[in-house]
């Protein structure tokens, strides 16, 4: 808790969350901007801090400069609007993107937008840290935004309350009596959704182990595996794509199997959380994943390893080919050929979760229900 003059104030955003969708906004800006001539227009004060982290992580060309406009008194925009001062670049023919700290009631953007539309911009974006989407009532809602917030009165990291604590390097929301006017974790659903990439080489275990996990944790269950072979099954066309190559112990193309993860991800409404199994295979579609989750304001909690030796999954491998009629298990050669491309393309997987301090193993060996045990811990120890 900190004090900024009569006020209390809790952490809301920290540093590292702010440095990583300072930089995912940065990401996005470098993509649609590529080969483009951008002019940022970051308006002071508040983005002082915003723009200059923003700008360090953007590699366009690309001027920087900083406009002002009437300073925000007290907790409650005004809406009152001075002039616009500072801007000197010739803006005509040329993208403009307006960096600003929060947008709020969104009156000060609209004000900034009409007079900098009278320079002749090929383009006018917005690029706000914040937004507060209840309290806005403006035209132009903001293009690229790094929070979006509820209605309260934050401070730090350029915003400030009556002029102090724009040094802050977090973000701090206002403590109203009682407490806090909003827990953190309503702000998103990032945080509610428990999402476990289940991983290990063919035979490890985990269909099995899966199933368990639905039960404990009302997860859904996802393997694209599995979908793949109803499809062979049913004998559609993505089916027959797709047996191509999985005849052959090869994995079916990335752009395919993510395609289809994606429409399966979205047949839910507001889901607990999944377990991805057989899924992602190659970094490829890690980052797809990864993508696609934070487009729907979620992300990986965590990857989990069942491992396994290689003679023990070769005998669970025949024996559930006995068992299942699994065709691709039956035969040795694409039994050896499935575990040399789990190798050589899926195993690097596990580095691009590492890298995210998002993987842990598990002991593969053993009975059933002693690794569902031990998946149970690994997973309660996430929460
Ligand atoms: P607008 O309501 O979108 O026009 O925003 C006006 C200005 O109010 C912003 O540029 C900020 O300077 C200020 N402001 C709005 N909400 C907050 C807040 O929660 N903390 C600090 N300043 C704010
Ligand atoms: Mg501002």
């Amino acid at each position: 808790m900190i004090q900024v003059l009569d006020k209390t104030f809790e952490t809301f955003i920290t540093r590292e969350e702010l440095a990583k969708e300072v930089k995912s906004l940065a990401t996005q800006l470098n993509e649609d901007y590529k080969n483009e001539e951008v002019v940022f227009i970051a308006v002071l004060n508040g983005s002082f801090m915003f723009a200059s982290d923003l700008m360090k992580e953007v590699d366009l060309v690309s001027e920087i400069t900083f406009i002002k406009m009437s300073s925000y008194h007290g907790t409650e925009s005004t809406g009152r609007v001075d002039e616009l001062i500072g801007l000197n670049n010739d803006l005509s023919g040329k993208h403009v993107v307006i960096v600003e700290d929060i947008i709020d009631s969104g009156l000060t953007m609209n004000k900034i937008i009409s007079l900098l539309e009278m320079e002749d911009p090929k383009s006018v974006k917005i690029c706000s840290l914040l937004y507060k989407p209840e309290a806005f009532r403006g035209d132009h809602k903001p293009d690229y935004i790094g929070f979006s917030i509820p209605n309260a009165f934050v401070v730090g990291y350029g915003l400030d309350y009556d002029e102090k604590g724009r040094n802050l390097d977090e973000i701090y929301q206002i403590r109203e009596e009682g407490g806090i006017a909003f827990d953190k974790a309503e702000l998103e659903n990032k945080d509610k959704m428990l999402n476990v990439v289940l991983f290990g080489p063919p035979g490890a275990g985990k269909g099995t182990q899966s199933q368990r996990l639905v039960e404990k944790y009302g997860l859904i269950h996802l393997s694209t595996g599995d979908i793949f072979r109803k499809n062979i099954k049913g004998e559609t066309e993505l089916g027959i794509l797709a047996k191509s190559y999985m005849d052959k112990g090869q994995l079916v193309p990335d752009r395919v199997t993510i395609n289809l993860l994606k429409s399966e991800v979205l047949k839910y409404e507001n889901p607990k959380g999944f377990i991805f199994d057989g899924f992602p295979r190659t970094n490829k579609q890690a980052e797809a994943l990864d993508e696609f989750l934070e487009g729907i304001n979620s992300s990986i909690t965590q990857m989990i390893s069942l491992d396994v030796e290689e003679g023990e999954l070769k005998s669970r491998l025949a024996n559930r080919a006995k068992e299942s009629g699994r065709v691709d298990d039956a035969n040795p050669e694409v039994i050896q050929k499935r575990i040399n491309v789990y190798r050589a393309e899926t195993a690097p997987v596990k580095e691009f979760y590492a890298s995210q301090n998002k993987w842990m193993k598990i002991d593969g060996l053993g009975s059933i229900e002693d690794i569902t045990e031990r998946l149970f811990k690994a997973i309660d120890s996430l929460k």
